[in-house]
C-alpha cells in the first residue's frame, strides 16, 4: 500500500472535510475519478506488484477508488448517473488492464482478445470411409430386391471356406485362394471331426453353407465381410472385403441370376450400365461365370468418340466377379436336397466395385487403406 501511495501523487478526497465532500458537485468527482484512473494507470503500468496484489490494493475495502466512489452519496442526484457511468469506466478501465498484466504472467496475453465477428474455425468433420459408403450403398441395392444382409465368421473352419464348397482337402482349386491359417493348440483329429484347421476366410463364401444350416428357405442373403488372402499388389489387398449374394429356391435359372445382375449395375453404376456373363470355373458353381459390367466410359464400344482406343478397359467391359449356379454338391453339403432347390451365387470384391463406380477411378486397391486424409475427404 505504501508503494501505491507513494505514486499516487493527486490529493484525494479522502483527507477532505466532511462538509467540503457533502458540497461536492458531479463534475468535480469525475475529475477526480479520472485523475485517479491515469495515476493508477501508472502504478499498474510499473509492474511492481503482481495483478492480484493490484486487484487488492486498488480495489480493496480501503483503497483510494473505492473511498472516491462512496463520495458518490454526497453528489445531486440528478447527477448521480452521470458519475455513476464514469465510475463504472474507470473500474472497467483498471480491471482490464489488470487482467492484461495477470494474462502475461501466464503467458495467455493473445487470448485475451476474441473478435466474436469473425468467421469461426469449422471442426474437422470426418465421414463414412470410401469402403464402409460402398458396403452401406450395395446393402440397400440388394435390400431392394428382398436380400437381406447377414453376418457369418471372418474366422471361420477351413470346412465352410473349402470342403464344403465341393473343394475337398488337397484339391488344387485351394491354392487359388492363397489362404492364411490360423494354429491353434489341440487341434483335434481329423478322423473325429470334419472341423479341423482355422483360416481367416479367403472369400465369403462360406457363408454360403453356414447360410443354409440355418433351415429357412428360400434363401435370399447377401453377406458382406472381410476377407483375407496372402496377395499385395496393385490389385491385390491383404484384406479385403466381398459381398456374396446367395439365392436359393425352386426352378431358380441362369435368366434370374443375369436379372439380378443387370439390376445392380443399373442401381449402383447408373441407369446406362449392363452385364455380360462370361464362362468360367468355380468348384461350388455349375456352371460358372465371370460377370463383367459395361465401361462408364467407353459404354461397352472400346473406343472413344475421337477414335481412341479406351485406356480404362481396353475392350469395353470391365470384370466384377464370379457367380455361378449353386453346385449340387454345395446344396447336399447345406443339408439341402439339389432335386427340390437351387440357385445362384456371386461374389466380388468390394474395393474393385466402389473403385469401378465412376468418379472412383482408383489404379491401386490398396489406396483407401493407407488412411491418407487428403485421399479419403475427396468421397
Ligand atoms: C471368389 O472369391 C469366389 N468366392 C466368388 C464367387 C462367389 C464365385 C460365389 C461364384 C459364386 P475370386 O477369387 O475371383 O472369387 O474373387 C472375387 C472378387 O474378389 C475378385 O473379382 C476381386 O474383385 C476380389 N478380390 C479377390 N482377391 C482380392 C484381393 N487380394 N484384393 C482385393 N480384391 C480381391
Amino acid at each position: 500500500m505504501g508503494a501505491l501511495r507513494e505514486c499516487i501523487q493527486t490529493p484525494y478526497n479522502n483527507h477532505m472535510p466532511k462538509e467540503e465532500k457533502q458540497t461536492m458537485t458531479g463534475d468535480q468527482l469525475i475529475s477526480l475519478l479520472l485523475t485517479l484512473k491515469e495515476d493508477l494507470l501508472l502504478v499498474i503500468e510499473k509492474k511492481d506488484a503482481t495483478s492480484d496484489e493490484l486487484h487488492v490494493q486498488i480495489f480493496g475495502k480501503d483503497s483510494e477508488f473505492t473511498k472516491l466512489a462512496s463520495s458518490i452519496r454526497f453528489v445531486k442526484k440528478e447527477d448521480k448517473q452521470r458519475v455513476g457511468i464514469v465510475l463504472n469506466e474507470v473500474k472497467e478501465f483498471l480491471e482490464r488492464h489488470i487482467n492484461e498484466l495477470s494474462a502475461h504472467e501466464t503467458g495467455m496475453e493473445n487470448d485475451t482478445w476474441i473478435d466474436v465477428t469473425a468467421p469461426g474455425i469449422r471442426p474437422p468433420e470426418g465421414h463414412l470411409h470410401i469402403v464402409t459408403e460402398a458396403i452401406e450403398e450395395i446393402t440397400q441395392t440388394f435390400k431392394k430386391l428382398g436380400f437381406t444382409r447377414v453376418r457369418h465368421p471372418e474366422v471361420d473352419w477351413d470346412w465352410y471356406a473349402f470342403e464344403a464348397l465341393n473343394m475337398p482337402k488337397n484339391h488344387p482349386a485351394r491354392d487359388e485362394w492363397e489362404t492364411f491359417f490360423i494354429t491353434y493348440p489341440g487341434a483335434p483329429d481329423p478322423k473325429e471331426t470334419k472341423y479341423t484347421k482355422i483360416v481367416l476366410t479367403p472369400h465369403t463364401s462360406n457363408g454360403q453353407v453356414r447360410e443354409m444350416e440355418k433351415g429357412i428357405l428360400p434363401i435370399r442373403m447377401i453377406n458382406i465381410a472381410k476377407c483375407y488372402r496372402r496377395q499385395i499388389d496393385v490389385s491385390h489387398a491383404p484384406m479385403f472385403h466381398q459381398f456374396e449374394g446367395l439365392y436359393i429356391d425352386k426352378e431358380v435359372s441362369i435368366g434370374h441370376l443375369k436379372g439380378v445382375m443387370d439390376y445392380f449395375a443399373a442401381n449402383f453404376f447408373g441407369k446406362d450400365r449392363k452385364t455380360r456373363i462370361r464362362p468360367f470355373h468355380f468348384q461350388f458353381t455349375e456352371p460358372s461365370f465371370e460377370i463383367d459390367i459395361s465401361c462408364g466410359i467407353c459404354h461397352g464400344k472400346a473406343r472413344l468418340p475421337d477414335g481412341q482406343g479406351c485406356k480404362l478397359c481396353k475392350e469395353g467391359w470391365l470384370e466384377l466377379g464370379g457367380a455361378g449356379m449353386v453346385h449340387p454338391n454345395v446344396l447336399r453339403a447345406g443339408g439341402i436336397d439339389p432335386d427340390q432347390y437351387n440357385g445362384f451365387a456371386f461374389g466380388w470384391g468390394v474395393e474393385r466395385t466402389a473403385m469401378m463406380k465412376a468418379g472412383t477411378q482408383l489404379n491401386d486397391v490398396r489406396t483407401p487403406y493407407e488412411n491418407d486424409v487428403r485421399f479419403l475427404q475427396q468421397f
